[in-house]
């Protein structure tokens, strides 16, 4: 999605753009389509462009604005293509009123026709638009800048996070949030807002958590908050956890990698949460359902969740893409746990989910960022400790979600073998991370490929669905996860010895029934890469590669680990392919449309 920076500094002699700047580039994982800044020195200056930032500063250097406020956008198209009259901020006709946007209006064209109509001209198909214009239609009929502000938030229908500057009232940002994130950030020497606290961790850690729908001030003296009867909210200031340390990609090419090598951490770290879990599992009472919602990979931990609690807990599991949930939503009671899953806790898909279920059921958002939207909305939390992410291709927030919904199962069901097998998963994950030089091997012999299967059954097969995945979102090649006893059923059909096949073979109940799988895929000439435990003969007979595993870690555990060189093979094919895994074709990390 897109991302949104504002900033003030107290001293009015500094420059704010090289600020912005800096923070619109921590910011490039929710957008890189093109990128925009504003500051007022006297009058609004602007800079803005399609493009990836380096090269849109390569172009315009974009540090070089005078004005020690401003704001600032990295965009990801939703309304709009992107080129330079779409990119963001987008301002009124007299150039009086810039803003920034991060969402997506529903009711734009009905807005747009009203104010075409009265005269107002418009230069871009952004939905963004209408908010300048609307902005100076209710100054015009005499309102100051924040009630005219007020006035054309309640005129909206849909999601944003927004930030304003006038000429007029030179002094002050503007903002305000509608199912779109936003934060306050405090620091000795300026005040800032942004749609997350990585883009700014590296002035603060001092975070406000601004509700929906209030309306926020930044000015020299410092930041007031209102809600919609315009009356003043005192508001907590909480410090993050996070360091700027931890969000950058210190020595390493990309965030991708360095937070494959984190993975290890991730899992240490979020077996820490465990008297939290256990709380939670006290509060609980009598539940006789569990459904998990989520999207994309997050979608997979659930689905491997629904294996573990069936498994172990006997409970009765679903698993439901957020973006369908509403049509299962009659089905829940208050004996159902509605258990959503996110990295980011923004994606509106289970945002809007949450929301219906919260009706019923009790709630449970197991998120990796702490006071995001859903952490706001879920009855519980559980904080998944991967640190921040800023890879578009989750790793170590998967990892790190798999290990709180594998401990909360094992505290649910008092298995204490289940726990002791957990604390054994950083071992595991470190000895595949000590060969990942042989997936870079494996790698140039894939690379070719146009197609790909993955095949796992059991707890094997959501990785083998975000085995696929993962190739497909970064190095744009095309590849099925498929539950190997289904692979007959169709896209057998598609099988031939230019197409390799991956197999998940772990140790098990379920490897007979996957070798006998794996052996109909060798018979129709499909080239095999097995990932399977060490000295797995049969294996590595019938494959033509085969990367080896801990043989402990077994079909149960094998989540944890098996998904690393998954992981570790899409991102070196994706180099080898020249492309750049952090910012894939059309994506955005956080999907707040
Ligand atoms: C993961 O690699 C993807 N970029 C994507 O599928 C992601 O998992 C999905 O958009 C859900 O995001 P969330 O976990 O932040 O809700």
């Amino acid at each position: 999605m897109c991302g949104i920076v504002g900033c003030i500094l107290k001293d009015k002699e500094k420059h704010v753009a090289p600020i912005l700047l800096e923070c619109v580039k921590n910011l490039d994982y929710r957008g890189y389509d093109s990128v925009g800044i504003a500051t007022i020195d006297g009058k609004i200056y602007v800079k803005k462009d399609k493009g990836k930032i380096p090269e849109v500063d390569e172009k315009l250097n974009l540090a070089d604005m005078p004005g020690n406020f401003g704001i600032a956008h990295v965009r990801w198209p939703s309304t709009g293509i992107a080129n330079k009259v779409n990119a963001h901020p987008q301002l009124d006709e007299g150039n009086g009123i810039a803003v920034v946007h991060n969402g997506s209006l529903k009711n734009y064209n009905e807005l747009k026709g009203e104010l075409v109509a009265d005269g107002f001209k418009f230069k871009s198909t952004t939905d963004t638009e209408v908010i300048p214009h609307l902005i100076r239609k209710y100054i015009n009929e005499g309102l100051d800048l924040e009630h005219a502000f007020r006035k054309t938030i309640e005129r909206l229908d849909g999601s944003y996070a927004i930030a304003v500057i006038s000429k007029d009232e030179n002094n002050k940002i503007l903002a305000t949030r509608h199912q779109s994130p936003l934060k306050i950030g405090i620091s000795d020497d300026a005040y800032f807002i942004s749609s997350d606290v990585p883009a700014i961790i590296e002035y603060t850690r001092n975070i406000i958590l601004p509700s929906e729908g209030e309306i926020i001030i930044l000015d020299e003296n410092g930041v007031t908050v209102h809600d919609e009867y315009d009356n003043e909210v005192k508001k907590e200031i909480c410090v993050i956890p996070w360091t700027a340390q931890m969000a950058s990609k210190g020595d390493h090419p990309y965030y991708m990698i360095k937070e494959i090598l984190e993975q290890d951490k991730a899992v240490e770290f979020t077996l820490g949460e465990r008297d939290n879990i256990q709380k939670i599992i006290d509060d609980l009472g009598n539940i006789k359902n569990i459904c998990f919602v989520a999207c994309g990979t997050s979608y997979h931990a659930s689905l491997t969740g629904k294996y573990l609690i069936q498994h172990f807990a006997k409970i009765k599991t679903d698993v439901v893409l957020a973006s369908e949930f509403k049509y299962s939503a009659d089905t829940l009671d208050e004996e159902t746990l509605v258990v959503f899953i996110s990295q980011s806790g923004e994606t509106l898909d289970s945002i809007n989910a949450l929301r219906i279920a919260k009706e019923t059921s009790p709630t449970l958002a197991i998120v990796n960022t702490e006071g995001s939207a859903m952490t706001e909305e879920a009855k519980y939390t559980i904080v998944t400790q991967a640190g921040p992410e800023k890879g578009v291709a989750a790793t170590k927030t998967y990892i790190a979600q798999l290990t709180a919904i594998y401990l909360f199962t094992a505290l649910l069901t008092k298995n204490h073998d289940l726990i002791k097998e957990l604390d054994k998963v950083p071992n595991y994950i470190r000895e595949v991370l000590e060969k990942s030089e042989e997936i870079e091997v494996l790698s140039k012999r894939y690379s070719f490929a146009e197609d790909l299967f993955y095949l796992g059954r059991g707890f094997s097969y959501p990785v083998a669905l975000e085995g696929a995945l993962k190739l497909k979102e970064i190095s744009l090649i095309h590849a099925e996860g498929y539950a190997s006893g289904e692979l007959k059923h169709g896209p057998l059909a598609l099988i031939n010895h230019r197409v390799p096949v991956i197999v998940i073979l772990p140790p098990g109940t379920d490897y007979d029934d996957t070798m006998t799988n794996l052996e109909e895929v060798k018979s129709r000439k499909a080239i095999i890469l097995s990932i399977c435990a060490e000295g797995d003969n049969k294996a590595e007979c019938k494959s033509k590669d085969i990367f080896t595993i801990n043989p402990e870690v077994n079909e149960i555990i094998a989540p944890l680990v098996y998904t690393v060189p998954l992981q570790l093979l899409a991102y070196y094919v994706t180099l080898e392919k020249g492309h750049d895994p952090d910012k894939p074709e059309n994506l955005a990390k956080v999907i707040t449309v």
